[in-house]
C-alpha cells in the first residue's frame, strides 16, 4: 500500500521538461576559471538584465569576465549576492631625490548598480610617510557621504613589526559603511619619504577585501600588487521583495524559492527554501536535498559533476515537495527520473551539457553546504567493497529482520557499519529512503549517526557511525561477556535512551516513533553510552495525526499489546517497548524466553504481576541489589510498570519517562557521581522551563 501511495504521489510530482536556461547559442555559463551563473550571463538573452551582463574578454591567454556596466574584472560570483572584482591600488613614490616617480595618482571605482560590500572590505594604508584618504558616496554622486583618513609614521624599519598592521608602516580600517557606489582614494606623503627611503621608497593605499590582504614587512619596500580583490553586493533592482513580488519581472522564479531584501535596501535577492538547493533565479532552479544529491550521484560515475545542473536545468523538474514525507517521495522520484536519464542516452547528453557547463554553481553549492556533506556523504560501491574486503563473512557484524550490518574500515582507516538491506520485493526500498529520510534529520549523541549512503547497488547500502561495543542485549545477556554491567551504568543507559526516543518522539521536525525499541537496537560505545539504532521500521508520523494504521511490525516480547490488537501506533507503543527494556536491566532477564516456566515467559507480564503481588524483589536481579539503591530500583521499577499498562493512554510520554529517570538518577549518592550533579541538575531545569524542545 505504501509503495502505492509513493506511486500516486510520484505521478502528482510535476515533471515538465521545460526549457531552462533562456535559449542562446552565445550564451556561455563560464569564462576562464569564473562560472556564471544565471541572472549574471554573457549575453542580453541569458542574463536577467543589464546590471548583470558579463562580457567575456577573450583577447588575452586567459579569457577574463568583465562586468559590463562598469569595465570591471570579475574574480568571482556568488548566489548569495557577493560578487569580487579587481581593483587597482594608489600607489606615491619617490627617487633618492625626493621626486615623485611612477605615482599613480587617484584611484577611482564607480559602480553603476552594485555596492561596496560593507564590512567585508578593508582600506589599507602602507607606508613609513604616508597619509591615505578615502571618499564615499551612495547613489547621488554630489554628496559625499562617507570618509576615511589613516596615517602611519615610522623613523627607522625596527619601529615596523613583521607581520602586524597596526599603525607603524601599516595602518587599516574596516569600510562598515553600507551601499556605497563610488569611492576614490589615494597615498600622498608628508617629507616625500626623504628620511625612510632606504627602507621605504613608496607609499600605497587601497581597498581590498578584509581576509585577502595580510601585511608583511617585505611590502614596504617591494608592494607590487597592482590590483587587490574587492568584495561587491550585488542585488536584483532596486525595489523590496513587497513591492517587486507582484511585478512580471519578478526574479524570484523557481518554486520553493524565498526573496529577500538586499543588506543595503536597495533591491532584492532570491534563496532556495530550506530543503531544498540550486538556483532560485531560474524556474525549475530549487530541487530537493535528497533528489539534488541523487542526480550529483548519477553524474559524478560518469566523470562530471556539473553537467548535472544543466541538466535538472534543462531537463528535469522540480520534484516539488516539503522537506521531510515530501523529501522519501523525492528521493523515489529521482529514481525514475534517473531511470529516465539512462534510457535517454545520458551520455550524449552529458557530452553535449559539458561544453556549456553552467552547473558549476551546484558543485559549489555543495561545496559550501556542509550539512549536506556531512549528512548525506555518497560512497561508490568500491569505496565499500573495498572497506568490507569485498563483503567478506568475517565482516558480520550482525544480521537481522532487515539486513546485514558488515564492519568496514575506509580508506582513511575510519571504522562504519555499513548495513545492507534485504531485497525481498519493493518495500525494502521504501524503508532504505525512510531511514535515510529519518536519520538525516537527526543529530542526537545517543542516537547512531547516519554517515552516508551507497546507491549505486541495487541494494542501496547506509554507513552509520560504528558504535565499539556491542548491544545492551549482548551485555546483560551473554555470560561470556566480560564485566557485568553496574547499576549505576544501567540507569544512564535507561535514561540516555529515553533522552533519544523522547527527542525522536517530540523534538524533530516531525514526530518519529522507532517501532522497534529493544535491548538488541540500543547499542553502547567504549564509554558504555547508549545509541539507538535500526530505524528500519520507524515510521515519521504527520505533525496534526496522533496515531497511524500500519501493517503490525516489531519484535515479540517488546510489542505493545493495544498495537497488536489494534494497528494503531502511536508514540505510547514505542512507551511500551522501553517499559520491557527497563525490565530487562532490572532483571538482566531477557523480554522472551521459552527455556522459562509458561507464566513467566513473557518478562513484561511477569514483571507486571510480581509488582502488583508485592514481590519485586524476587524478579530483581540480586547483584544490583544494595542499601543505597533500593529506592532508586523501586521507582525505576514503578516506572517500568507505567510504561506496561495495557491502556496506550495511561502510560506516561516517552518524555517524562526521560524526566522521570532523570529524576531518579539524581537521587544517586555515589560518591563518583557527584561531580555529575551540577550539570545535570542545570540541564533539568533548563529542560522544565525551555519550550517543548528537550536538549540532553
Ligand atoms: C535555440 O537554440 C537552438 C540551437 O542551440 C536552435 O536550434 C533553436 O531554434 C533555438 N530556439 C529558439 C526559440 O530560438
Ligand atoms: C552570436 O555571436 C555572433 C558573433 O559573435 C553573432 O553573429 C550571432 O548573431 C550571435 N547569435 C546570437 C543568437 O546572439
Ligand atoms: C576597460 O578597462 C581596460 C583597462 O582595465 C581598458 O584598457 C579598456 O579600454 C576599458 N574598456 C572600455 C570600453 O572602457
Ligand atoms: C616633494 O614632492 C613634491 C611633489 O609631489 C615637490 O613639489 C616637493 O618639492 C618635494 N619636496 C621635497 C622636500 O623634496
Ligand atoms: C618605476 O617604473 C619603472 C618602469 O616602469 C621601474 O623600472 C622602476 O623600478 C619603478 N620605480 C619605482 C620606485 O617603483
Ligand atoms: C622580522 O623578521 C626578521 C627576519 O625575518 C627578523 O630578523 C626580525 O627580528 C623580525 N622582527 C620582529 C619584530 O619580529
Ligand atoms: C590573512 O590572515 C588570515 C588570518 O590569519 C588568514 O585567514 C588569511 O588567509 C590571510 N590572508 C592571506 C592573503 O594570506
Ligand atoms: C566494552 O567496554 C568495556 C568498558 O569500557 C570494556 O572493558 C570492554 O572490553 C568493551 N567490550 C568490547 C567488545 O569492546
Ligand atoms: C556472546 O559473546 C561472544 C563474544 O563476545 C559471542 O561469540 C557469542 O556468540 C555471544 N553469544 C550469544 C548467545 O550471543
Ligand atoms: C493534516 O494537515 C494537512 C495539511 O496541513 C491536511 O491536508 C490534512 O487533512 C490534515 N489531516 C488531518 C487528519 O487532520
Amino acid at each position: 500500500m505504501l509503495v502505492q501511495q509513493f506511486l500516486v504521489y510520484l505521478l502528482t510530482a510535476k515533471v515538465a521538461s521545460q526549457s531552462q536556461d533562456p535559449n542562446s547559442s552565445n550564451c556561455t555559463r563560464k569564462c576562464g576559471s569564473v562560472s556564471i551563473p544565471y541572472p549574471f550571463g554573457t549575453t542580453a538573452d541569458c542574463s536577467l538584465d543589464d546590471p548583470f551582463l558579463i562580457t567575456c574578454d577573450q583577447s588575452s591567454s586567459t579569457p577574463t569576465p568583465l562586468l559590463q556596466a562598469d569595465n570591471k574584472t570579475v574574480l568571482d560570483i556568488s548566489l548569495d549576492g557577493e560578487l569580487r572584482i579587481s581593483h587597482t591600488t594608489s600607489q606615491d613614490c619617490y627617487d633618492d631625490r625626493g621626486q615623485p616617480t611612477n605615482s599613480s595618482s587617484y584611484s577611482m571605482l564607480q559602480l553603476s548598480h552594485f555596492s561596496i560590500s560593507s564590512g567585508r572590505n578593508k582600506f589599507v594604508q602602507l607606508g613609513c610617510d604616508t597619509n591615505a584618504d578615502l571618499f564615499g558616496w551612495h547613489l547621488q554622486p554630489d554628496r559625499l557621504t562617507y570618509y576615511i583618513g589613516i596615517s602611519s609614521f615610522c623613523i627607522s624599519a625596527d619601529q615596523v613589526p613583521n607581520k602586524s598592521c597596526n599603525g607603524f608602516g601599516c595602518s587599516e580600517k574596516i569600510i562598515s559603511e553600507g551601499g556605497l557606489r563610488a569611492i576614490l582614494f589615494n597615498a600622498d606623503s608628508m617629507k616625500n619619504h626623504t628620511e625612510v627611503r632606504d627602507f621605504n621608497p613608496c607609499g600605497h593605499a587601497f581597498v581590498v577585501e578584509d581576509k585577502a590582504y595580510n601585511f608583511s614587512f617585505t611590502d614596504l619596500s617591494d608592494f607590487n600588487r597592482k590590483t587587490v580583490p574587492i568584495v561587491l553586493d550585488w542585488a536584483v533592482g532596486d525595489q523590496t521583495c513587497q513591492e517587486a513580488k507582484p511585478g512580471v519581472g519578478f526574479a524570484c522564479k523557481a518554486e520553493h524559492s524565498e526573496c529577500f531584501d538586499a543588506k543595503n535596501g536597495i533591491g532584492y535577492l532570491c534563496k532556495c527554501s530550506s530543503g531544498f538547493r540550486g538556483n532560485p533565479y531560474l524556474l525549475l532552479g530549487c530541487v530537493g536535498i535528497v533528489a539534488f544529491t541523487f542526480l550529483l550521484h548519477s553524474c559524478s560515475t560518469a566523470t562530471n559533476i556539473l553537467n548535472c545542473g544543466i541538466l535538472l536545468q534543462r531537463h528535469y523538474s522540480v520534484f516539488s515537495a516539503g522537506v521531510t514525507i515530501c523529501l522519501l517521495i523525492l528521493l523515489v522520484g529521482s529514481v525514475f527520473v534517473y531511470l529516465e536519464l539512462k534510457k535517454r542516452k545520458l551520455i550524449a547528453f552529458r557530452k553535449q551539457a559539458f561544453q556549456k557547463n553552467g552547473g558549476i554553481l551546484l558543485q559549489q553549492q555543495i561545496a559550501k553546504d556542509k550539512d549536506l556533506v556531512e549528512t548525506a556523504k555518497i560512497f561508490t560501491e568500491k569505496e565499500l567493497r573495498k572497506a568490507t574486503n569485498n563483503f567478506d563473512e568475517s565482516m558480520v557484524l550482525g544480521q537481522g529482520g532487515t539486513g546485514t550490518v558488515y564492519r568496514g574500515v575506509l580508506s582513511d582507516n575510519k571504522v562504519v557499519a555499513i548495513k545492507k538491506s534485504k531485497i525481498v520485493d519493493q518495500k525494502p526500498v521504501v524503508q532504505f529512503i525512510n531511514e535515510v529520510i529519518v536519520l538525516s534529520q537527526i543529530n542526537h549523541r545517543n542516537v547512531v549517526k547516519l554517515l552516508g549512503c551507497c546507491l549505486e547497488t541495487q541494494v542501496p547500502l547506509l554507513v552509520y557511525e560504528f558504535v565499539t561495543n556491542g548491544t545492551l542485549s549482548d551485555h546483560l545477556h551473554n555470560e561470556s561477556q566480560s564485566c557485568q554491567l553496574s547499576w549505576t551504568i544501567r540507569l544512564r543507559v535507561a535514561t540516555e535512551t529515553a533522552g533519544a526516543l523522547a527527542y525522536l518522539h517530540s523534538a524533530t521536525s516531525t514526530p518519529i516513533i522507532h517501532r522497534d525499541v529493544k535491548t538488541t537496537n540500543i547499542l553502547l560505545d567504549d564509554n558504555l553510552i547508549a545509541k539507538v539504532s535500526d530505524f528500519g521500521a520507524s515510521k515519521l508520523v504527520p505533525l496534526n495525526k496522533t496515531q497511524v494504521t500500519t501493517l503490525v511490525q516489531g519484535t515479540l516480547g517488546y510489542l505493545d499489546p493495544e498495537y497488536f490488537q489494534t494497528s494503531k501506533l502511536t508514540e505510547k507503543s514505542d512507551v511500551y517497548s522501553f517499559g520491557v527494556v527497563l525490565t530487562e536491566l532490572l532483571t538482566s532477564k531477557k523480554a522472551l524466553s521459552f527455556e522459562r516456566p509458561e507464566n513467566e515467559r513473557n518478562l513484561a507480564t511477569h514483571f507486571v504481576s510480581s509488582i502488583r503481588e508485592g514481590c519485586l524483589l524476587q524478579i530483581l536481579d540480586n547483584s544490583l541489589v544494595n542499601h543505597k539503591n533500593t529506592r532508586q530500583l523501586k521507582e525505576v521499577a514503578n516506572l517500568a510498570e507505567e510504561c506496561l499498562r495495557v491502556k496506550g493512554e495511561e502510560r506516561p510520554t516517552m518524555k517524562e519517562v526521560a524526566l522521570e529517570l532523570e529524576r531518579i538518577r539524581i537521587m544517586d549518592t555515589d560518591p563518583w557521581e557527584r561531580d555529575y550533579w551540577p550539570s545535570r541538575i542545570r540541564l533539568l531545569v533548563k529542560k522544565y522551563f525551555s519550550d517543548k524542545r528537550m536538549y540532553f
